[in-house]
């Protein structure tokens, strides 16, 4: 790998790290104001960051193509295209946002698996705005920086997600799965610590790959505002399933979804206070079922790993993200890790699919510097 010395000639000014995310459950509802659960995962990005006097933005990244080099005044929605432009469409967005912002250099010198469905991209934009919040001295919470985050993914790279990961990313802590309600933006740090309990959260990529910028994405979102103003309702955090009466069909089911899953969010959430993580089961396997069947995000790799998952051992099983490929998630007694991890590679195999990943994931830190 080619360091950041050599490409820059200099040295760096500091390193920073944000973690990738899996969401616990909480799918599809953070764009209507609902609630998620999500937890940081030890995966990460690391960027390495130099600031500049000039208004120049060079980047560079150890695992993708071609850099981007231009003026800060270059950087706007659409430009630059590709990777580059989550990196820099942050130093664009806290320029919106009235905060002096000089150029910099960065390398993405580590990253959080590409399309896995855990977030890179979100990675990518919390550790360039905590490097550049501190080498500029913005004194910006993190919630402000989430902010600025989300609009670089919304207006710059054009991909319109909402705020999950970026919350995930940058306001986790160990130990914890963060309850955000993305109505408000306050969060909880609710305790969340599978070993204790004897279990693990496995994570099973199917190594499908998605890209939110695709469109079936923007959809989804779509169909969701539109079923809340059909309702009359300015979004369906509010909604009850007797409210969607009104709707049938397709909006039916994509209004049913989000309404469901926030119930489950609420749920979950009670049943972690209390101490009950392993009874969670039930509810992600809910989540699955409601998310590839009302709201058709799921494909047959997701389904087959769920579905094998349990079949071997998981107490549940549901895909993560925002879906048609990318990972999913098992809950599975620490006794029955390798069966589940086996059973589920057979199936791929018997399938004639290409071999998932499968990782472990502990709820881990957020964002900070190295
Ligand atoms: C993607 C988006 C998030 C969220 C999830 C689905 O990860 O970036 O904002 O909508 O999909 O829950």
């Amino acid at each position: 790998m080619t360091g950041f010395r050599n490409l820059f000639d200099r040295e760096p000014d500091g390193r920073w790290a944000a973690p990738g995310r899996v969401n616990l459950i909480g799918e599809h509802v953070d764009y209507a104001e609902g609630l998620c659960l999500p937890f940081a995962i030890a995966e990460r990005t690391v960027v390495e960051v130099g600031a500049r006097t000039d208004g120049r933005v060079r980047l560079q990244s150890a695992a993708e193509g071609e850099g981007w080099e231009g003026a800060l005044d270059a950087i706007g929605p659409g430009s630059p295209a590709g990777w580059a432009g989550y990196a820099a469409g942050v130093l664009w967005a806290l320029r919106e946002a009235g905060h002096s912002v000089g150029g910099i250099d960065l390398l993405v010198s580590e990253t959080v698996p590409l399309g896995a469905g855990l977030s890179s991209s979100a990675a990518l934009e919390c550790a360039t705005a905590l490097a550049v919040n501190d080498l500029f001295g913005l004194a910006l919470d993190r919630r402000e920086l989430a902010a600025a985050c989300i609009r670089a993914e919304n207006d710059v790279v054009g991909a319109s997600t909402g705020g999950m990961d970026q919350a995930a990313s940058l306001l986790s802590t160990a130990g914890h799965a963060l309850l955000l309600d993305t109505r408000d933006g306050s969060t909880r740090q609710v305790p969340f610590a599978p070993a204790d309990d004897g279990l693990r959260v496995l994570v099973i990529d199917t190594r499908v790959r998605h890209h939110l910028a695709d469109g079936q994405y923007g959809e989804r979102r779509a169909a969701v505002e539109k079923a809340a103003a059909t309702l009359g309702l300015h979004s369906l955090r509010d909604a009850t399933l007797r409210d969607l009466d009104a709707l049938d069909g397709e909006p039916l089911r994509r209004a049913r979804h989000v309404v469901t899953e926030i119930a489950r969010v609420r749920e979950a959430v009670a049943l972690l206070d209390d101490g009950r993580l392993q009874d969670i089961g039930p509810l992600l396997d809910a989540s699955h079922t409601s998310l590839a069947k009302d709201f058709e995000v799921s494909c047959r790799e997701l389904d087959l790993a769920c579905e094998t998952a349990r079949a071997s051992g998981a107490f549940g099983a549901r895909m993560v993200g925002g879906g048609f490929g990318g990972s999913a998630i098992a809950l599975v007694p620490v006794s029955r890790v390798d069966d589940v991890a086996t059973s589920v590679r057979d199936a791929f195999t018997a399938e004639g699919l290409r071999q998932p990943e499968i990782r472990r994931a502990d709820p881990s830190e957020g964002a900070h510097r190295l």
